[in-house]
């Protein structure tokens, strides 16, 4: 393993009930106005909005509403937020949603406070924080990121064109109130969508090195199995509260940083999905859907082992009377047609991208990272996207 510090200091609240339960006394431990921020408005249809006023109009507060975050936030919704916090005093910003929502307002808790340029300092390059953000709690409504339990804030910079954040731990929300009922209205597509960019995290942290005998990897697989089946069982019973609890944590587990800990972490099909987010707005989850199969087979020579291994122990394929490189190319197309089971896109195509998209400009504007066990070139990652589209 390699050397690690670790650190969460988000305080969590899973169950159903937990909002009602334990929202007041929370929200007392902060003064000032409530920012009340949301998306674009199912938490008015399913119930939720009017749960949490509710809550914070018999505790007397004061409550400003910051709403319309749209799915993947843009630099300008964060300046608005910032704007809107500075000028109503607010003490708290509690963020009711799924990723957006909970990025932007993370993004929203430096800007409010911070008196320079916000991208330049912390999104363009790695900042320090030697001012105190303002506080956040999250109320979660959409299973997926994991945005709840770590410090990233991934915003798009819809002028230079960029999808980027990065994970600062004075960013983790104070405190996260999880109530898988919450998830139940969610639709089909968005489940899906969230529960795959779950396990698309646990394989960007998976296939990487150290690959020696560690703590990690080895929740990473139970994880893993745990959402494939989890997601079909909620697939065919959206209010299972098993399958949505397990789903609701499993994205937790894979993003609070604890199956980071002592790997390199890979994390390329997230800077793609990124970068083609800046230019299409797509869905997160479904972009890497498109994505990860095709990266797969760029790279699982020089991890064979491990790819090996992923076919095995996570999709139970059998090795007898196979080479190495077969069985770790059926763990790869087990993994599609999972997708395809789960009604995700697979061709650029579906997510937008048509003949007027400039696939090199895009992948030229990818970062190549280093801790994939293959780092790729931008000529490699156009190659990628064409094979996708
Ligand atoms: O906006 P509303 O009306 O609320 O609708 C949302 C939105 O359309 C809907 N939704 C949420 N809760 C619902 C619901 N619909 C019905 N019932 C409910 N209870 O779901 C749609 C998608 O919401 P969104 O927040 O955009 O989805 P997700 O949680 O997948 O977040 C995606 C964003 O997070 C970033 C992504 O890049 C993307 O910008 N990520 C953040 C990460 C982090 N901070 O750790 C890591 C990820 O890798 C990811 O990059
Ligand atoms: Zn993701």
């Amino acid at each position: 393993m390699n050397n690690f510090i670790f650190e969460n200091t988000t305080k969590v609240f899973f169950g159903k009930g937990c909002v009602k339960e334990y929202l007041a006394c929370l929200t007392k431990n902060f003064e000032g106005t409530v920012m009340l921020a949301y998306g674009g408005g199912s938490i008015k249809k399913n119930g939720i909005y009017d749960e949490v006023m509710e809550t914070l109009k018999a505790e007397g507060r004061s409550v400003v509403e910051f709403p319309g975050i749209m799915a993947n936030p843009t630099y300008a919704k964060v300046l608005e937020g910032a704007k809107l916090a500075r000028e109503n005093g607010v003490g708290l910003i509690l963020g009711v949603g799924g990723g957006s929502v909970m990025d932007c307002c993370k993004a929203v808790s430096i800007a409010a406070r911070y008196e320079g340029d916000v991208w330049a300092d912390f999104w363009a390059r790695p900042g320090i924080f030697d001012f105190t953000l303002l506080p956040l709690g999250v109320i979660v409504t959409v299973a997926g990121t994991g945005s709840e339990c770590n410090g990233g804030a991934v915003i798009t910079n819809e002028a230079l064109k960029v999808k980027t954040g990065r994970d600062y731990p004075q960013c983790n929300p104070k405190f996260a109130l999880l109530d898988p009922t919450y998830t139940y209205s969610v639709s089909e597509f968005q489940m899906a969508s969230g529960g795959f960019d779950t396990l698309s995290h646990i394989m960007e942290i998976y296939f990487s090195e150290p690959d020696e005998d560690n703590v990690s990897d080895d929740i990473a697989e139970a994880l893993m199995k745990n959402v494939i089946r989890n997601l079909r069982v909620a697939m065919r019973s959206p209010r299972d509260h098993t399958a949505r609890s397990n789903l609701m944590w499993d994205a937790v587990m894979a993003e609070n940083r604890i199956i980071k800990l002592g790997k390199k972490t890979d994390f390329e099909c997230h800077q793609m999905e990124h970068q083609l987010g800046a230019y299409v707005d797509c869905n997160h989850g479904a972009g890497l859907a498109v994505l990860h199969p095709v990266y797969y087979r760029h790279i699982y020579k020089n991890g064979l082992a491990k790819f090996k291994r992923f076919a095995t122990e996570v999709w139970g394929i059998c090795a007898d009377g196979r080479t190495d490189e077969e069985v770790a190319l059926a763990g790869i197309e087990a993994l599609e047609d999972f997708i395809l089971e789960i009604g995700l896109p697979v061709t650029l195509r579906d997510l937008g991208i048509n003949e007027k998209s400039d696939l090199k400009a895009i992948a030229d504007s990818c970062a190549c990272v280093p801790g994939a066990y293959k780092t790729m070139t931008h000529e490699e990652i156009l190659q990628i996207f064409k094979e996708c589209y």
